[in-house]
């Protein structure tokens, strides 16, 4: 792309016309976008930010930046739907104080001891997946294999009974979806259906909860009796937790697998000294980040780039731009499993960074190295297939075999 072009393309860019080439490689548009155009004013006055530095005094900064969403997600969903009740409740798209009591919960259960006791359990849960596919020669890396670890482990801490798990997944889907760009009416009434089916189940779940309390460790238990919530904040951050860890951590498995298969170099780097297996994942994490896009609205005025960006602005923060930002990372667009520093945003930052990315990290180490070290022959069969979304980053399918 020559610099006029790249220049144009810039100018012109439209989050909510995206077209389906797009979908499938985004990154000539942010590399433009982030030199000519890093702080862009959209069509319908929003601003579209691409650059590290940007991002990271952004996601830094809860004076003028807020995550409150009533504002956009009224008009976007309506504000008696079931997702915009959904959305406005979840911790991720408020402010303090409710935000800080949620949140403190959530890390307190999720703290390194709660972790280590997770590991044996996603490694026996691997291994069987991994043994499913050694008996099955040809199969689908998401559906057989990636989509499989995150719905268990999220599934685990809930304490969601195994046999009611299995609509878990589509609902996470559909209600993350809803937070697409663009939003066709099939995905809002699929959206608001899940957010219906999904609280009412989860209503059994917690008086179940409540009628036989788990103790400290258990998750459900502490937002229970800890976080002061109402059944409405209860139910709505119960949602958020199960869909938080569902798709994203099964993109990066997912990518992360693309990602090795295609590099096999560094599959074999890594196959040799496993201990490269932690920076493998932060670099998967950082080249194919599975969430590309957050949000934030300005709450008082404020310069960035030299633009003033007025009170209730809405900008869009595309991580996936950030994390290949030339003046962050050296040879940006270079897959290193070795890659130190890096300190990209793909969990965000500040006071609303992930508050799952210890238990992401360690599935997906977990899922990456025992796959390479156990399926040396595992090679993908072609008609490899993306979800057409632009926030989440992910395929759909990953047809693989081994032989
Ligand atoms: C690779 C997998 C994951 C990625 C890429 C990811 C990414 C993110 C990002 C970017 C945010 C910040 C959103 C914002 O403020 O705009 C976030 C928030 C959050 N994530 Fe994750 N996440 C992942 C997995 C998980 C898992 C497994 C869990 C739960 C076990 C989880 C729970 C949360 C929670 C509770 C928040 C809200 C934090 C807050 O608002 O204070 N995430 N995640």
């Amino acid at each position: 792309m020559d610099t006029e072009e790249a220049r144009a393309i810039a100018r012109a860019f439209d989050p909510n016309r995206l077209n389906a080439g797009f979908y499938e490689k985004p990154y000539d548009t942010y590399a433009a976008l982030r030199t000519f155009e890093p702080v862009h004013r959209c069509a319908d006055g929003s601003y579209f930010l691409s650059r590290f530095a940007h991002l990271d005094e952004i996601y830094r900064d809860r004076i003028h930046f807020s995550s409150d969403k009533k504002a956009v997600f009224g008009p976007k969903f309506g504000q008696d739907s079931a997702l915009y009740e959904h959305h406005t409740t979840s911790l991720v798209f408020n402010d303090p104080p409710y935000h800080t009591r949620v949140r403190r919960q959530i890390v307190a259960a999720l703290s390194p001891n709660a972790l280590r006791a997770l590991e044996p359990g996603i490694t026996a849960l691997v291994d069987g997946l991994l043994e499913q596919l050694r008996e099955r020669r040809e199969f689908d890396l998401i559906g057989d294999f990636a989509a499989a670890i995150p719905v268990e482990v999220i599934g685990n801490l809930l304490r969601v009974p195994r046999e009611e798990r299995a609509p878990l997944r589509a609902w996470s889907l559909a209600i993350l979806g809803a937070l697409e760009t663009e939003l066709t009416a099939d995905q809002h009434a699929h959206g608001n259906r899940a957010v219906r089916e999904f609280t009412a189940y989860l209503r059994g779940l917690i008086a179940e909860r409540r009628r036989r309390p788990l103790g400290a460790t258990d998750l459900l238990t502490r937002l229970l009796q800890e976080a002061e919530l109402t059944e409405s904040e209860l139910l709505q951050n119960c949602v958020f937790l199960l869909n938080a860890g569902h798709e994203t951590t099964t993109n990066l498995i997912g990518n992360g697998l693309y990602l090795l298969l295609t590099h096999p170099e560094s599959a074999a780097r890594l196959r040799s000294d496993p201990q490269l297996i932690g920076t493998a994942v932060e670099e998967c994490l950082r080249l194919e980040s599975p969430n590309q896009l957050g949000n934030r609205l300005v709450s008082q005025q404020v310069t960035i780039g030299g633009v003033v960006l007025e009170p209730n602005t809405y900008l869009t923060l595309c991580i996936g731009a950030a994390n290949r930002d030339g003046e962050e990372f050296s040879d940006p667009e270079r897959f290193d499993i070795g890659r130190r520093p890096n300190r990209h945003l793909a969990f965000a930052a500040g006071a609303h960074a992930c508050a799952g990315m210890g238990v992401a990290r360690l599935e997906a180490q977990i899922a990456l190295l025992r796959t390479m070290q156990s399926l040396p022959q595992l090679h993908l069969t072609g008609g490899a297939a993306r979800a057409r979304r632009a926030r989440f980053r992910g395929f759909v399918s990953l047809p693989a075999a081994l032989s």
